[in-house]
């Protein structure tokens, strides 16, 4: 599998700018089922991914695969209708391509979502989790997306992780939950290569080690965005609950996610678009 670079990056990145009025500041990466804020762009120009050079079309049901460029709330952002896990082969230099494509065309903050399964007791299907830290199991496996030659125009070999999510932005985001009655927990989110759901002792063990929430997304991408000197924010939907004892009637299913996912689209809607709103308008 080869690895994808500046180039590359590059030619996507050309390619996109060509096809939209917009300079975007903002990143939005829309996940399982939580596609429709993208419809809410204004003055959008669209682009399927399927059309941009690299870029990884996503296979996955509840991820329609386009790019909205155009205005939300006063900012220009780039909104991601679905994104490609790591999960589906490509490698993890492409998934990640996406950020690297919005920091070279001078996106400065990064929102990434995801659907995620709640791990802590308190947790309940249709709740919004804001992401305070992750646990990047894939990457301890080996698979980080900064594996291979360091670029330093892109970033330093050893990009700091001592604080991803931007703590700036998270004031943000609470403030927001409760200023409109959105009810959000706040937790360590880990990252599993997937696609098989965990098992119940891998879901002990998950919690054991200190995980809120536990998803097969997002960290790839918040890496790459901390590498590139992006500010991230992180927001998990959580669609079902963990089923930690062993037992026919414990299974979690892809249509449960995407069920739930309904419940959770205009919390999120609602907490997004008053992230937005709160940050320095764009000019
Ligand atoms: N496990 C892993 N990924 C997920 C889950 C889960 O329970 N729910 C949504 N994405």
């Amino acid at each position: 599998m080869t690895d994808f670079s500046l180039a590359h990056f590059e030619e996507a990145a050309s390619f996109v700018r060509g096809r939209t009025r917009h300079q975007p500041t903002i990143g939005l990466v829309l996940g399982s089922g939580l596609g429709e804020l993208a419809q809410q762009v204004e003055n959008t120009d669209l682009i399927p991914y399927g059309e941009i050079p690299h870029w990884p079309v996503s296979t996955v049901e509840g991820h329609a695969g386009e790019l909205h460029i155009g205005e939300l709330e006063g900012q220009v952002a780039m909104v991601m209708r679905g994104r490609t896990h790591y999960y589906e082969g490509h490698p993890m230099t492409r998934v990640t391509l996406p950020v690297r494509v919005m920091q070279l065309m001078g996106v400065h903050t990064i929102i990434l979502t995801n659907a995620a399964g709640g791990l802590r007791s308190d947790m309940r299907a249709g709740q919004l989790m804001l992401i305070a830290d992750h646990i990047n199991m894939i990457g301890m496996g080996g698979a980080n997306p900064l594996r291979g030659p360091n670029d330093e125009s892109l970033g330093p070999r050893f990009p700091d992780m001592s604080q991803v999510y931007d703590p700036g932005l998270r004031a943000v985001a609470r403030q927001v939950a409760l200023d409109n009655g959105i009810p959000l927990a706040e937790g360590i989110y880990v990252s599993l290569a997937g696609p098989s759901f965990e098992t119940p002792a891998d879901l002990r063990f998950l919690r054991l080690m200190g995980a809120d929430a536990v998803g097969m997304s997002t960290v790839p991408e918040a890496i790459v965005a901390r590498h590139g000197g992006l500010r991230v924010l992180g927001v998990s939907g959580i669609t079902n609950i963990a089923r930690m004892e062993t037992g026919p009637s414990t299974k979690t299913t892809h249509e449960e996610v995407l069920e739930t996912g309904r419940v959770i689209v205009p919390r999120l809607i609602a907490l997004l678009r008053g992230v937005l709103k709160a940050l320095p308008a764009a000019k």
